[in-house]
């Protein structure tokens, strides 16, 4: 039987858990994973792209445990009621071939993507960082807030959206947890005094939500919302006076903010700042900027943290998936004519 942890499972876990512990406990298996990077099948992901949106398929392996993650991103779905990501993923066993995990995953994109901008943060931004800036104020607002504050300990945010209704709902959902919100009404005002900048905004278009002159030196920014061709949120000067870091490098050339920039335009992998094969940031006045598009490998270590933390308990459920009759070769048995139908 193949181990589900569906929706309903994922949302009871997260409340026993709380989200905030969990997307710290999400960056130490993040950092383990990406530590171990020569041990993964890498390749950038396979998307199908439409006027509307993209449906994309993201495998890797380490040689023991084979994943992959079926996300779509659709940034006109909230106007129709739905969501902009949803998405789900599967564990296997590399030896038989068989899932053994399969997971909702709408719910842990949001976790593994705020994770992943915090341990990226955590190696990039400056030490003393206290206050975060949010351009964006969607699906991923909060817990992108959540885990700046758990891995970094920041509670002062301030949050900009082109839909005050989308700030007030962050508001909402975040002072009662102990955060001071600062509702801004240009992203000028939001980044003021902002030693993080978050932009999480969903446009399918090429689009400058951050200029150069809006970003103060020292600054770290977690680009997450620039993740597919002709979908980018930064100025390519910001680029150009930056340390860029990417998950892995020929997928974000083709996805990421630097898709703006020439082909061999210089990138660190963040691999590389946290294994110590590169710097990451080199003085208290360097812009460093995480192009975030999103990894397999990174859906890979939020499976196996989903899945540890839940085995053995009724969040998850069996899901009878693999047609696994006795005699391996008298698959026809499962269907034969002649046996009772119950
Ligand atoms: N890098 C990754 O790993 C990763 C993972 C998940 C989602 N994403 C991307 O992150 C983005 C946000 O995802 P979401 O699920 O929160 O989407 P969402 O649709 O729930 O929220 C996006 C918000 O951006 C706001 N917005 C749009 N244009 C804006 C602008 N010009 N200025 C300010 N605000 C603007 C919208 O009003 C909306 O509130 C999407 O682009 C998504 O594709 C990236």
């Amino acid at each position: 039987m193949t181990q589900l942890l569906d929706v309903a499972g994922m949302a009871r876990w997260i409340r026993r858990d709380g989200a905030e512990a969990i997307l710290v406990r999400m960056t130490d298996y993040l950092e383990a994973d990406y530590r171990r990077w020569e041990r993964f099948d890498k390749t950038p992901r396979i998307a199908s792209h439409t006027p509307l949106g993209v449906i994309e398929l993201m495998p890797t392996s380490d040689g023991e445990t084979y994943s992959f993650k079926y996300v779509n991103g659709h940034p006109s779905n909230p106007s129709r009621g739905f969501q902009t990501v949803t998405a789900f993923g599967v564990l296997a066993d590399v030896d038989t071939g068989y899932p053994t995990f399969l997971a909702e995953m709408t719910l842990l994109t949001a976790l593994r993507t705020a994770a992943t901008s915090a341990l990226a943060a955590k190696a990039l931004a400056r030490p003393d960082s206290r206050t975060l800036a949010l351009i964006g104020a969607g699906s991923q607002s909060e817990f992108q807030a959540l885990a700046c504050r758990g891995v970094l300990g920041i509670e002062d945010l301030r949050v900009f959206d082109i839909d005050a209704a989308a700030i007030e709902k962050v508001r909402r959902n975040l002072e009662p947890l102990g955060f001071r919100v600062h509702a801004a009404t240009s992203v000028d005002e939001a980044v003021r005094g902002a030693d993080i900048i978050t932009t999480c905004t969903a446009d399918k278009a090429r689009n400058t939500i951050l200029r150069a002159d809006q970003v103060a030196p020292g600054v770290h920014l977690n680009a997450i919302g620039g993740d597919c061709p002709g979908k980018t949120e930064l100025d390519a000067a910001i680029l150009e006076g930056a340390r860029v870091v990417v998950e892995f490098t020929p997928q974000t050339r083709i996805e990421g903010e630097i898709q703006q920039m020439l082909a061999d335009f210089p990138v660190t992998e963040l691999w590389q700042v946290l294994t110590g094969a590169a710097v990451g940031r080199s003085s208290a006045e360097e812009v460093t900027v995480f192009d975030s598009v999103g990894f397999a490998i990174s859906d890979f270590s939020a499976l196996r943290c989903a899945r540890d933390a839940t085995d053995g308990t009724d969040l998850q459920s069996a899901l009878d998936l693999v047609a696994d009759p006795d005699d391996p070769k008298d698959l026809f048995s499962l269907v034969d004519v002649l046996a009772p139908v119950s």
